[in-house]
């Protein structure tokens, strides 16, 4: 079990139930977490949309089942961070969220209840774990439109048949245009 030690400025509106939560800021490490999220992003998303357009989706699954977790081994090869996304209702291998990140995900999900954006919801503390310290942030992943056709409530058979062969224990469908699908989340050893 992980103990938060410090808290960062972010989002510390939340009174996450963990023990010694003090108020700092890393501004560093959030700015570099931040930007790696971008660059996740640069260089997934494009080549996803491209993907669709010109393989259509069902491939679309396979290339996404290769593509991500090569895009997150090849940036924490670059960065040095730990580099991850999970999910509530997971699909990926390791997208199983630990109770941290949990924790984190159900505070997104009531904030977005509550109304806030999708695109400011983000997350950061330090954290000991197993006698380490570390840094962790949390980034929100809202659900777009395009989305849907892999992760909604309507899949095409195709894609339901690519994504029961490649994730037989998958649960990130049904989703609806807005909702949380996940987030990134990022660590690095202090
Ligand atoms: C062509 C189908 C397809 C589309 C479209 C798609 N995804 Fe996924 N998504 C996948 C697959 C396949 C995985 C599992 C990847 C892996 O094995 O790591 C996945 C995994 C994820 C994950 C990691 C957490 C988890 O449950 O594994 C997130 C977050 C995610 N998708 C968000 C999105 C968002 C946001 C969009 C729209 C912008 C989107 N996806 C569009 C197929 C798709």
């Amino acid at each position: 079990m992980k103990n938060l030690l410090i808290a960062t400025g972010l989002l510390t509106c939340l009174a996450l139930p963990f023990t010694a939560f003090a108020q700092t800021s890393t501004p560093q490490f959030d700015k570099e977490a931040r930007d790696i999220a971008k660059q996740f992003l640069e260089q997934l998303k494009p080549e996803l949309q491209k993907s669709m357009k010109s393989d259509g989706p069902a491939k679309t699954v396979a290339f996404c089942h290769t593509k991500a977790p090569e895009i997150a081994k090849q940036l924490a090869q670059k960065t040095g961070w730990d580099i991850n996304r999970v999910s509530l209702k997971p699909r990926g291998e390791n997208a199983t969220p630990d109770q941290w990140e949990s924790t984190v995900l159900k505070r997104f999900n009531t904030q977005l209840a509550n109304g806030a954006s999708p695109k400011t919801l983000e997350f950061s503390a330090i954290v000991e774990v197993n006698n380490q310290t570390e840094y962790r942030y949390m980034k929100a992943i809202p659900t777009g439109n395009v989305c849907l056709t892999c992760h909604g409530s309507k899949i095409a058979t195709p894609i339901q048949e690519t994504l029961q062969q490649l994730y037989p224990n998958d649960t990130a469908t049904g989703y609806s245009k807005g909702e949380l699908r996940g987030a990134f989340s990022f660590s690095k050893t202090l």
